[in-house]
Parts: C-alpha cells; sequence; structure tokens
C-alpha cells in the first residue's frame, strides 16, 4: 500500500539531512518563557532541497489540474486564469496591507475595489456591486436576503416563495431555503423525454402568485440554451410583485454581448473565481460579487466603498443594509486578479471570451453527437449535455465514461447534472483551449464510446492508471478518510 501512494516525506528522512543552510543570525538568543516551549523536538522530515522538491512535485502529479490536462467539467469548470494575475495579486504591496490601516493609506486598493465595481456594473448592466460575498453560494444567499430586505421596507411581509426551474444549479434552491423561503420549481419546455431547460411559460403563470418574493433563474440554462423569452417572463414576475436574480455564476457566453440588466434581471451574483480570473478548487478561493439595480441598492451588505471627490472611503452598516456579510471587504485578492485581468482583456476584446467559449462548446458537441445522445439539437453557448452513450448495447453509464477519461489525463464533465436527464454529462470546455486539445478531446470520447461496445469490462473497472481507482462515492465524500495512516489500515 505504501508504495502505491508513493513513500511519505517522512520515510525518506535521514537523521542529519539538511536541504538549507541558514547563516548565523545577528539577532540575540531570547529567553523565551519556559511554559511557552515544546517539551520535545517537532518530529520534521530531514531531507535534501531534491527530495523535497522531487517529494511534491510527484505528489501534486497525482491530482488533475487545470495545469495538467484538459478540464471540460460543465457549469463549475476552470475558465481561463492568466499567471499574470496571479502575480500582481502577490505584489506585496498588496499583500502588506492590513484592513485596519486609515482609508488615506489604502487608496490603491480602494481604487481597486471600487473600480471592479464599477466595470462588474457595466458589464452587467446593473447599477452598482457589493464585491464582499465568498462565493457563488454566498451571493445568492446574499441576493436572497436583499430580496426580502426590499419587500420588507414596503411592508410586504407575505412573499415567502422562490421560484426556481427544473433545470437549476443545486446552490439556487438550497441558499432560497437557507434564506428561509419555499421553494417552488417551475417546469422547463419539454418534448417527450427531452427538455430544453428553459421555462415553461405557461407553468410560470401558474405558480406566479402575491407570496412570491422572486424567481432565480440562470441564462443561458445549464443545458446552454438562452432564455428567448426572457422580457416576457422578466414583465410576468414583475408584474406579479417579484424581482428577478440572475445566477451569473458562468458570465462567459455572454460577455460583452447581453446583458441580465437589459434582460429585466434586478439581482446578480457573479463568480469572479470562474469568469475572471481565479483558478478554484476544493472550497476556494472564491468572491460572488452581488449587483443590484438602483432600487435595492440601499440594501447592499456594509462595508461599501464609494468614492467622494478624488478620495475613496469606506461607508459602515446603512439603515437598510442587510447587513456584514464578509470580514471587511471580502476576499479581496480574488478581487485584483479580476481587475487585472479586465484591465489586461479590455473592453473591446470581451466579446471574444463569448466567441470562443461558444464556438468551442458548439465544435465539441457537433463532433461528438454521433457517439453520444444528444437531447438538445439547437446551438448551445458556452456548455452542452449528452444522455450518455448512443450505441450502449452494455448498458454503461455516464459514470464508466467520466472514469475512463481520467486514464487519459482529462478531467470528466459533470455527470448526473442537470437532473433532467439520467445520464447526463455536462461538457464545457472553455475559451482559451486550442482546438488541437478539444480534437485530442473529440478523439478520447468517441475511442470511449467505441470501448463501450467492444471492451465493456475496461469502462466498468476504469480507472485503470490513476492513484486511487474507482471509489465508493459516497463514502469518499460523505466519509473521507485523507490520512495515509487511515489507508494503510485498509
Ligand atoms: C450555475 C452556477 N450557479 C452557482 C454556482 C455556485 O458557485 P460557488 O461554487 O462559488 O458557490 C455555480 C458553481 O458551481 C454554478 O455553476
Amino acid at each position: 500500500m505504501a508504495k502505491y501512494y508513493g513513500d511519505l516525506i517522512f520515510e525518506k528522512s535521514v537523521e542529519g539531512r539538511k536541504g538549507y543552510s541558514l547563516p548565523v543570525s545577528p539577532v540575540k538568543d531570547y529567553d523565551m518563557d519556559e511554559n511557552l516551549l515544546r517539551e520535545e523536538e517537532a518530529d520534521l522530515p530531514e531531507v535534501s532541497e531534491f527530495d523535497v522538491v522531487r517529494h511534491y512535485t510527484n505528489v501534486s502529479f497525482k491530482n488533475h489540474g487545470i495545469e495538467k490536462g484538459f478540464y471540460p467539467l460543465g457549469s463549475c469548470t476552470m475558465k481561463y486564469n492568466p499567471k499574470i494575475n496571479l502575480e500582481v495579486s502577490k505584489d506585496p504591496r498588496f499583500t502588506s496591507l492590513h484592513p485596519y490601516q486609515p482609508v488615506e493609506t489604502v487608496q490603491g486598493i480602494l481604487q481597486i475595489y471600487y473600480e471592479t465595481q464599477k466595470m462588474l456594473a457595466e458589464i452587467s448592466g446593473l447599477d452598482t456591486y457589493s464585491l464582499n460575498p465568498y462565493a457563488g453560494a454566498h451571493g445568492e444567499h446574499v441576493g436572497l436576503m436583499i430580496i426580502r430586505a426590499y419587500h420588507e421596507a414596503k411592508g410586504d411581509f407575505k412573499r415567502t416563495k422562490i421560484i426556481v426551474p427544473d433545470s437549476a444549479h443545486g446552490t439556487n434552491p438550497a441558499s432560497a431555503a437557507v434564506a428561509g423561503f419555499d421553494v417552488v420549481e417551475v417546469k422547463s419546455n419539454c418534448e417527450g423525454d427531452h427538455c430544453d431547460g428553459t421555462v415553461d411559460i405557461d407553468h410560470l403563470k401558474e405558480v406566479l402568485d402575491d407570496e412570491v418574493a422572486g424567481i432565480m433563474l440562470t441564462n443561458p440554462n445549464t443545458v446552454g440554451m438562452f432564455e428567448k423569452d426572457i422580457l416576457e417572463m422578466a414583465k410576468l414576475v414583475h408584474d406579479a410583485g417579484g424581482l428577478l436574480y440572475y445566477d451569473g455564476a458562468n458570465l462567459n457566453p455572454i460577455l460583452g454581448v447581453a446583458r441580465p440588466g437589459d434582460m429585466g434581471f434586478d439581482i446578480t451574483h457573479i463568480n469572479l473565481h470562474k469568469t475572471f480570473s481565479t483558478p478554484h478548487g476544493g472550497g476556494g478561493p472564491g468572491s460572488g460579487p452581488v449587483g443590484v439595480t438602483k432600487e435595492l441598492k440601499p440594501f447592499l451588505p456594509a462595508p461599501v466603498v464609494r468614492k467622494a471627490g478624488d478620495l475613496y472611503l469606506v461607508d459602515g452598516i446603512g439603515k437598510d443594509s442587510i447587513g456584514q456579510v464578509s470580514h471587511f471587504l471580502g476576499n479581496i485578492n480574488v478581487v485584483i486578479k479580476a481587475y487585472s485581468y479586465l484591465r489586461t482583456i479590455g473592453k473591446d476584446n470581451l466579446r471574444d471570451i463569448a466567441k470562443l467559449s461558444t464556438l468551442n462548446a458548439n465544435y465539441v458537441k457537433e463532433s461528438l453527437k454521433s457517439h453520444y445522445k444528444l437531447p438538445v439539437q439547437e446551438i448551445c453557448k458556452h456548455e452542452f449535455v449528452f444522455d450518455g452513450l448512443k450505441d450502449n448495447p452494455h448498458g454503461l453509464r455516464a459514470l464508466d465514461v467520466a472514469k475512463r477519461l481520467l486514464d487519459f489525463d482529462m478531467h470528466p464533465p459533470t455527470v448526473y447534472f442537470p437532473l433532467l436527464y439520467r445520464e447526463a454529462m455536462m461538457i464545457e470546455p472553455p475559451e482559451n483551449e486550442s482546438k488541437q486539445t478539444l480534437d485530442a478531446f473529440i478523439d478520447i470520447m468517441k475511442k470511449i464510446a467505441e470501448e463501450a461496445k467492444e471492451d465493456p469490462e475496461t469502462l466498468k473497472k476504469a480507472p485503470l492508471t490513476t492513484p486511487v481507482r474507482r471509489l465508493d462515492e459516497a463514502q469518499a465524500a460523505r466519509n473521507p478518510r485523507v490520512k495515509f495512516k487511515d489507508l494503510l489500515e485498509d
């Protein structure tokens, strides 16, 4: 077992071996309080520089990451994260700032914050933004609190329902429920078994009433379809006294082309850690700014950055604000990366992101539809969904295809989501991937489809080459055993 996982760094330890040499310190020894001292020497590995570098490089290769291979994970994928933005955000002139410094001494970072608010407002067609929330789901929760605050400020306490389409990302109904709303599902348009995820307007009319606080929509939706009736839907919801919330986690396909504000949305969140250049995974780092129309501005969380003359100021909690939702201004390091990204891409080139993400998705979709079932035939935006293998005599599942991709150093698509399809495989090839990479993915997906007919056992056993083989997914998520010792006990 130990070999399988590679040797531990502790097993490489040789007494007295060092990977560093320190100069003699000019600082005098300091006698620390006895009770602050260790009772025993720390048990640290004694290894050379080579040992350390090789060990951790090898460990890093055991994981799949955007730096190792293609990552077509629909909806949640890593988009383009140029390294330059990471470098900018690591500048000590940012990292050495303290949130309690007087505002006159942190004008630079406040300017970045303020200008990022402005750029996001312009991109999305809303009035202003708070960059405080830490993630998409956090932004959703904040947006829902704003919706409640807005209705309650008008003395309307009966609006307890939030409408969510059946194609919505799971965080939408979850955020609504956590915010204390009752979730009302609205159906997608379907022909037979095949639903395209767009909202069934007749059903929307049925579920709209004076208890509806708002609707949460993703547009383009999780099937990659644009809601062509969005203006009619916005009117219906507004006429019923509700607000429209836009899940802008994946803004790529509409950048510079369409704006939620122009579609009639009142609130949106944007995932800076997806569309705007922060590599994310395993829970962070993230930032889910929330944008609102002028009417909703007073309800934004605090603190708020504003400009007075030439000075940038930070305001505390206003009388109608929903309060504070993050430490200080939020995840400022992610904001710096987004700012740097937007500045380097430039306003006039944003549209290329939309064009390329849409082109890439359609290229992969069209190239693979002879091998995988494609429920929705129309042109998609940045992502699309297959419903399992087309020719599938051995009844292989989306999971088998996903696991087999790992053997080819490719990250699997999102599987079994959206819930509209039994064998959903949601594929998003981001804007910056080359035709050669897409072709390699297409070839491998075709090879896997052939294997499914001729050598089904290989697919059922896949992955065959990864450090950890097929896991019990539920146990791995609910009861993770990530310590080496735990693994050895197996
Ligand atoms: C459509 C959509 N909405 C919401 C979210 C939630 O974002 P986060 O993971 O930052 O909470 C995601 C991301 O996974 C998403 O793809």
